[in-house]
Parts: structure tokens; C-alpha cells; sequence
């Protein structure tokens, strides 16, 4: 379906209509406690569809709606996926504002875009649904804390969708941490050797004509399309994504923080690294360290190589806490972790749990009304997802650097230094001339939890990138407007 731009404005316009005379009506489930939650999914391409599975597979949800800016997707994929596993057809709606103003809608489950989660929360707490969001919670810090804000404002139940939460294997390797078994344990490492390809030329292309290109950009800027494949590939732009460090990692930095048991932002943080190897349309980084030290003196170094990679010490997707006595290493799919002693000689697996454990516990906590038995609640998503933005705006204030200033930035410091020394081995295996092609190093920025703003020398520059007020229909409210 062509839709003109004439005709998005006006369906918009009429959206927001609703909303607003609605008067953001709470769901109607408080009246109507016995039935089952009736959900709507949002944003189908991808990961929405696994959110469809794991819903039909618990008996107290009913899917009644598909909302995804894209028709296609929306009809062929959402729709279709529903009708085929559950015999009956959900309604389907474009824009996102008619979801959240249907007063039959109990819960909304989000896997759009990461720059559409903050501002879709925020109007689904403030229709009083339950909600579900894909991680990271946010694309920016501040839009993250709106959101938190809105929750609470709202008293609604919110599940961030980092699921590693739910796995028990993740769940029970917590715990032995937290039990002290593991002696002291100040330094975790988050690794992200995810391999991945260029995403093409950079250039002008046609928005796909299924798509409503506005309600799609939201609160993002309004750009041309200057890649090749719309859908996915806005993870590695600035303007919609947040590099790997904010899609893969933030499972990572997640379980470092859970780990670790900090319950703030990094005080201080640098990263470096650069997109080698791949002439393309991406801005983010495939290749890059970031080194987050908290007031406890803890610290989370986090390493991201989208560029083929052995794993280490058996991890290519997962986290190493360093204890005083032994090791805890986490591999892909958080359903697998092992203890190991000082020697790196296993001595207790930790296994089980699925993405389907996390969905059941957010549809028991919202049953119940209790927002206490959410295994992830959403504020623990926002400052995992604000500790990758910190990382990423360190990168994006980053200039060129020889390896020797990069060494040297560290001072002297020993776990810097490996990290450092292991990434030129692994570039230097994929022929990348880092002499001729220098990394970028960020500042050292440091940060105040409490304010979640960037102070110091630095603090001007990198407080710009910590919101973003969003764009004619679609603006982050600000507090006093929640
Ligand atoms: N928890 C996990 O393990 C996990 C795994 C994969 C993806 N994700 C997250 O899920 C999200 C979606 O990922 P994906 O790979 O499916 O992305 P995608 O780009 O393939 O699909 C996103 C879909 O959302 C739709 N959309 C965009 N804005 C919308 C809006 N305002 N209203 C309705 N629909 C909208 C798009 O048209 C598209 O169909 C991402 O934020 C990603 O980080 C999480």
C-alpha cells in the first residue's frame, strides 16, 4: 500500500486526535479481571515475531493486535503469524497511537526500532498499559529516564526485554557471585565477538512505499534513506541505532551490572575503536573497547569486534567476572555458564531457561499486578542501556590516535593494555593497517550518576548527545508534561 505524505499527515493527525480524547483511558482489564491479557504487538519484522510466539504459548494472552508502520511486514508477517499458529486473525493498525488508544488493550509489547522505545513507552504508561519493551530501553539517557518516570508516574507494569533476566542458568551464576562464594569481584568483561558484514555503498535510496516514513522516524531525525536495506540495518546510524555496544551489548552490559551489583552509571568512561574494514554506509564502530569504572572502584571493560574473532577463555558472546577465588564465564544465549577455579579448570556448570521464561514471568507480574515479581523491570534496563550510550558518546567525541596515545591514555594500567594488545592481534589477523588507519580515542568522560549528566572538562560537548527532544508529533515530554 503507496502512502502519500498527505495521507500519513492526516492519519497521524487523527491518531493523536483519538489519543487525546481518550484522555489516555486506562485499559479496560481492571473491570474485566477474569479474561485473558488481550496484547498488541508493535513492530513484527523481526523480533516482534518471537514475542508472537512466546505469547501464544502462554494460556492467559490473547494476540488482538499487530501495529507496524509497515503494512508488508505488518500484514504478511505479524497478521499472518497469528492467524496460522492461533486460527484467529488480529486487527492490525499502522500507527502506533491507535494501540495505545484502544481502551481493549491490556498489554503492548514493543520491537520496534531502538529510537521508537522510550517515547512508545512513555504513551503506553500514560494509557495505562502494561508493557513489554525491546532493549536497550532507549536510543538516548534522557528519554530513558522519561520513560522510568512514566512508569512510576503511571503505576504500570514494564518488563525491559533484556530476557538473559529470566534464564536460570544466568540467574544461578548471579546468585553464586552474590552469595560471596566467588570471593571479591571487582572487574567483569563484556565481550561481543559477534561477527557481521557491511551493510553497502552509502547513497540515496527509495524508502520502501509500505512503510510510513514518518511515523517509522518518530522521534528521530528525518533523513534520506543513505542505506541500501531499510529495515535492521539502522542499528549501525547514529540516528536510529546504538552500534553493537547498544544491540548485542547491552545484553552483556546488562548481565555485568547484575553481576557486579552496580546500581548506577559509570563515574568515569573512555572508549576507542573505529569501523575498519568495510567502505559502507554504517557510522558505528565493529571494533571497539570501552571502560566503564564506578564509585565502588568496580569496572566493566567491554570489548566489541563484529569482524571474525576467536573467542576468549571459551566466550565470544557473554561476560568473565574476575573473583579472588576462581572465575565465572557466561557464553552465548545465557542459558550456559561455568565456574571455574583460579587455573581456569572447570569445577560447575550452570544451565536452562529461554527467552519463553522471561515473557511467562512479565505475564505473571502484570496477573498479579505486582511489579515486584519482574525478573527485569525497566529501570534496570535504562541504566544498562544508558552505561552503552556513555560508551558510545566517548567514541563519537573521538579523535584520531596513534596506538601509542592509546597506550598511553591508559596509564600504565595493566587489564587496558591486554585488552588494548589483543585487539591489535585480532585487527592485524584481518590485515588491518592500524598505523596507517589510526583508531579513534574518546575522552575520558566522567559522569554523574545522580543528575545523569556528564561533568568535567568534557561536559559541554557530551551533554548534547544525552537527549534529544524528538520531532514535530513525536516529542519526548518533558517532565512536568508526563
Ligand atoms: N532481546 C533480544 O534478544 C532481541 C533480539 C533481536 C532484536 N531485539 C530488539 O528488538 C527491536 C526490533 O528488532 P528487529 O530486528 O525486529 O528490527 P527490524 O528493523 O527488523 O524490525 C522493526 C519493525 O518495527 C517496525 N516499526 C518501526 N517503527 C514503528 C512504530 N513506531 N510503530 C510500529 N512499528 C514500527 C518496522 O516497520 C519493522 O517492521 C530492536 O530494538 C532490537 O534491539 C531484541
Amino acid at each position: 500500500m503507496s502512502i502519500s505524505r498527505r495521507d500519513f499527515v492526516q492519519t497521524s493527525a487523527l491518531a493523536a486526535g483519538a489519543l487525546a480524547t481518550v484522555g489516555y483511558q486506562k485499559s479496560a482489564r481492571a473491570a474485566d479481571k477474569q479474561s485473558v491479557l488481550r496484547v498488541a504487538v508493535i513492530g513484527v519484522n523481526s523480533r516482534g515475531l518471537e514475542h508472537i510466539d512466546c505469547y501464544l504459548r502462554n494460556k492467559n494472552v490473547e494476540i488482538t493486535t499487530i501495529c507496524d508502520t509497515d503494512t508488508e511486514v505488518g500484514m504478511k508477517k505479524g497478521v499472518k503469524r497469528v492467524e496460522e499458529k492461533s486460527g484467529k486473525a488480529p486487527k492490525f493498525v499502522q500507527d502506533l497511537r491507535e494501540v495505545f488508544a484502544d481502551p481493549n488493550i491490556d498489554v503492548v509489547s514493543i520491537a520496534t526500532p531502538n529510537h521508537w522505545h522510550s517515547l512508545a513507552t512513555i504513551w503506553a504508561a500514560q494509557a495505562g498499559k502494561a508493557i513489554y519493551c525491546e532493549k536497550p530501553v532507549s536510543h538516548n539517557i534522557a528519554e530513558g529516564r522519561r520513560a522510568v518516570q512514566a512508569i512510576e508516574k503511571y503505576k504500570v507494569i514494564c518488563q525491559c526485554g533484556t530476557q538473559s533476566r529470566s534464564h536460570k542458568a544466568m540467574q544461578d551464576a548471579v546468585a553464586y557471585i552474590k552469595s560471596g562464594k566467588l570471593g571479591e569481584v571487582k572487574l567483569a568483561r563484556g565481550l561481543c565477538y559477534k561477527p557481521r558484514k557491511g551493510i553497502g555503498p552509502a547513497g540515496t535510496y527509495e524508502y520502501p512505499k509500505s512503510v510510513d516514513v514518518n511515523i517509522w522516524t518518530g522521534p528521530a531525525e528525518m533523513t534520506e534513506l543513505t542505506r541500501p536495506k531499510f529495515h535492521y540495518d539502522w542499528h549501525w546510524q547514529w540516528n536510529c541505532g546504538n552500534g553493537d555496544s547498544g544491540n548485542q551489548g547491552i545484553h552483556q552490559m546488562d548481565i555485568a551490572r547484575w553481576g557486579l551489583g552496580v546500581n548506577d552509571i559509570a563515574q568515569t568512561i573512555v572508549s576507542f575503536g573505529k569501523r575498519y574494514a568495510w567502505d559502507d554506509a554504517g557510522t558505528t564502530p565493529n571494533t571497539q573497547i570501552e571502560d566503564f569504572q564506578f564509585a565502588d572502584g568496580k569496572r566493566i571493560l567491554f570489548e566489541t569486534r563484529n569482524l571474525e574473532s576467536d573467542k576468549y577463555h571459551d566466550v565470544g558472546i557473554g561476560n568473565i567476572f574476575y573473583g579472588t577465588e576462581g572465575v565465572i564465564a557466561m557464553d552465548s544465549n545465557y542459558g550456559k555458564a561455568a565456574l571455574y577455579d583460579k587455573d581456569w579448570k572447570k569445577v560447575q556448570e550452570f544451565k536452562g531457561g529461554g527467552m519463553q521464561d522471561h515473557v511467562d514471568n512479565f505475564v505473571e507480574a502484570v496477573i498479579k499486578n505486582d511489579s515486584s515479581l519482574l525478573n527485569c523491570p525497566f529501570v534496570e534496563g535504562h541504566l544498562s542501556s544508558a552505561l552503552c550510550h556513555t560508551g558510545n558518546i566517548s567514541y563519537q567525541l573521538a579523535k584520531s590516535a596513534s596506538v601509542d596515545d592509546i597506550r598511553s591514555a591508559g596509564m600504565g594500567d595493566a587489564e587496558w593494555n591486554d585488552s588494548l594488545d589483543r585487539m591489535l592481534t585480532h585487527l592485524k589477523g584481518h590485515n588491518v593497517d592500524v598505523a596507517g588507519n589510526p583508531m579513534h580515542l574518546g575522552p575520558k568522560l566522567t559522569f554523574d550518576s545522580k543528575s545523569e549528566l556528564f561533568t568535567g572538562t568534557q561536559a559541554a560537548d557530551a551533554n548534547q548527545y544525552v537527549a534529544r527532544k524528538g520531532r514535530g508529533e513525536f516529542i519526548i515530554p518533558e517532565v512536568a508534561d508526563l
